[in-house]
């Protein structure tokens, strides 16, 4: 393909991305599926690749991550961030209002907002582009995770408006959407993975992860609520928001111009009652004054202007009866504490339940059969257990205990230093652990077996025809049809879906197999990186280190997870069975052979670009891409914080150590 084909398919490409992006975005219109929306990002990030002059900062390939930043910048605000009063009370409302009159001639109209419970965020854009994104830091300065805000799809890359200010700053607020938040939860309950506590601590966590790959894919959102441009033409807040809407920024639909304090209250309440239909977690509403004349008479204290005031809802609670606690043992062993209450309305749902999480938990709040409990919903979405009314427990009561044995099967439980659970030992005869483990292996992110629920798991277990997902394959279609509620159609349909996933790829089969701390991402990662079962069982622990994403827990994980006979006479089966237990090579379009016959390693941290995107790089130009120091490598190219016992091993063996720059200059003489 020529460059000037490429630049013209390249800006039709993005004309076409932005599009659709907005339409979805600012109208909630899908004009084309999913499928071929991620279609054309995958061809538009292709070129990129092959033709790098044409990469801009505003494509929307960015979007997708890949750059890794090390450490992040520190960044001075150009006029500080501060924070808001906070109120609690309607009459601290009323008081706050007083104040504002009292320093002005005309009343205010205020400007009511919802408090977003999310990250502050500062966005610079010049002459229409992103410029730079910057996190709330101590309010003076804060860290440059521009990389990581680019990932965020509902905010312009490029403005698509004519007119606008050629440089001008908007503030807003970070936040993951209780839906994202779920699905992130889900994964990393399939990846017996800790959960994530609540939506805003993931949202800032997320926001400073140093893979922006990994920041796309939790899908952060984003609403702003604040434009700043020095040369002010605007005279009130309505306006600059107008601009912000028109320019197309993502504006929360919520807010409302309140021209006197009683039509704040009526804000205030309204809203208490149907922020639980938002897609996200707001924890108040924020009342400003509107006009900008009128802010400036008012001014500030040191940490927050005199214009503005947070109210914050209390977070709803409600009192009920502690029916019993029962134990649920998971896939992976761990027994989790659930307590079931007597139904109680809270926050417009029904609860009967509260986690407990672990141990500890019931430990700290003491608790007794039959206490009346207070429950609490804030930004999670399971309600939690915050405190027992002491008063009204009866002097007989037992305190709960958690149990010593496994409720289930009986075995004794084990707790591993440093961990808050309780796990039941006994994986290849506990009942819930092992159809859990056949149900984790089944669902649509790893084998996709469809026509294979939780009840024909149960049925097949209870037949004593699956006790792990390698029987599944043995599976004949005699023996499904003897089972209940199965007739000749739906035996074969069986039969046949579990005969398909023997095409899934590598990636899904590993995943499905369910090693603690392997989630789908890092499934992904490691087969990528180590490309063959083989390749993983036989690694060692440093070269399991080497893998992206892969940390001190996960290669320990693995490496007891590879060290169990059960599991490798398992995976010996399933590969009998004829599943695919290594990458396909991908078809790399062969753009030179200048690194042909060469070996290559890439260990390190790199500036610009993933070490998957360098690998791919290599691969492009006719290289070859080895996963360990050995006698037949020959280049390692090296990026930063690299292992020195790699370095060392390398040195040893005479392979010669590269930079970027120097397999750059090896591709392009
Ligand atoms: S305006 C000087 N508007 O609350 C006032 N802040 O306590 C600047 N927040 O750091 C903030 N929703 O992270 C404003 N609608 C909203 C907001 C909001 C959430 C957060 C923001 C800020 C904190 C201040």
């Amino acid at each position: 393909m020529t460059i000037d084909f490429a630049r013209e398919r390249i800006l039709t490409l993005r004309d076409k991305i932005n599009y659709y992006n907005q339409k979805y975005y600012e109208e909630s219109i899908s004009e084309i599926s999913d499928l071929e929306f991620d279609r054309l990002l995958e061809e538009l990030i292709q070129l990129e690749r092959s033709f790098p002059e044409l990469q801009t900062e505003d494509s929307p390939s960015q979007r997708v991550g890949g750059a890794i930043t090390k450490e992040f910048k520190t960044v001075f605000h150009k006029r500080p961030m501060l924070s808001l009063g906070n109120t609690y009370t309607l009459d601290e409302v009323r008081d706050f209002d007083e104040r504002v009159r009292k320093s002005m001639l005309q009343p205010p109209v205020y400007f009511c907002e919802q408090k977003f419970d999310g990250v502050a965020i500062s966005l610079i854009y010049k002459n229409g582009k992103l410029s730079q994104a910057v996190t709330r830091g101590d309010g003076e300065k804060g860290d440059d995770i521009t990389n990581n805000a680019k990932t965020i799809r509902s905010l312009p890359l490029s403005l698509r408006a004519k007119e606008f200010p050629a440089e001008f700053e908007v503030r807003g607020e970070v936040y993951l959407s209780q839906e994202a938040f779920e699905a992130l939860n889900r994964e990393k309950e399939e990846a017996g993975e800790e959960k994530m506590a609540n939506p805003r601590n993931t949202a800032s966590g997320t926001l400073k992860l140093q893979d922006s790959a990994e920041v796309a894919r939790r899908r952060l959102s984003c609403y702003v609520y604040q434009l700043l441009v020095d040369d002010q033409q605007i005279t009130d807040h309505a306006e600059g928001i107008a601009l912000l809407e028109k320019w197309g920024f993502p504006v929360s639909p919520t807010y409302q111009l309140c021209p006197s304090i009683e039509e704040v209250f009526a804000y205030i309440n309204k809203w208490d009652h149907d922020r639980h239909s938002l897609p996200l977690v707001t924890d108040g509403v924020v009342i400003k004054v509107n006009d900008f004349r009128q802010r400036e008479m008012l001014g500030f204290t040191a940490k927050s202007p005199r214009w503005a005031i947070a109210f914050k809802y209390k977070s709803e609670s409600a009192k009920t009866r502690l029916l019993h606690v029962s134990y649920q043992v998971g896939r992976t062993g761990a027994v989790t504490p659930v307590a079931n209450l007597q139904a109680v309305l809270l926050a417009g749902t029904t609860v009967k339940r509260a986690s407990l999480h672990n141990a500890n938990e019931i430990d700290r709040l003491q608790l007794h059969e039959g206490d009346m409990v207070f429950v609490e919903k804030g930004g999670e979405i399971i309600p939690k257990i915050t405190g027992v009314e002491f008063e009204s427990r009866s002097s007989d009561a037992k305190p709960i205990l958690f149990p010593t044995h496994c409720p289930i099967c009986g075995t004794r439980l084990v707790r591993s230093e440093g961990e808050a659970a309780f796990y039941c030992p006994n994986d290849n005869g506990c009942a819930p652990q092992i159809k859990g483990r056949i149900e984790h292996f089944i669902q649509r992110k790893a084998m996709e077996i469809e026509n294979l629920g939780a009840e024909t798991i149960e049925l097949l277990f209870q037949e004593g025809l699956v006790k792990n997902p390698a029987d599944l394959y043995d599976l004949q279609y005699d023996q499904v049809l003897n089972l209940n509620r199965f007739a000749e159609k739906s035996a074969r349909n069986l039969i046949d879906a579990i005969d398909k996933s023997k095409a899934m790829p590598f990636e899904n089969v590993l995943f499905a197999l369910g090693i603690r701390f392997v989630g789908r991402t890092v499934a992904e990662k490691l087969a990528r990186h180590l490309r063959s079962m083989n390749a993983l069982m036989t690694a060692d622990r440093e070269a399991l280190l080497q893998a992206p994403e892969v940390g001190e827990k996960i290669a320990d994980s693995l490496l007891s997870y590879f060290s169990q006979a059960d599991h490798l006479s398992m995976i010996q089966r399933l590969e009998a069975h004829g599943l695919q237990l290594k990458v396909e090579q991908k078809e790399t379009k062969l753009l030179s052979s200048s690194l042909e016959g060469k070996t290559f390693l890439i260990s390190g941290v790199f500036a610009g670009i993933s070490r998957e995107e360098l690998s791919d790089r290599i691969q492009a130009h006719g290289g070859k891409m080895l996963s360990g120091v050995s006698g037949n490598l020959q280049y390692l190219v090296a990026g930063e914080n690299m292992g020195p016992s790699k370095l060392e091993k390398a040195r040893k063996l005479g392979v010669q150590i590269i930079s970027e720059q120097e397999l750059n200059n090896m591709i392009n003489p």
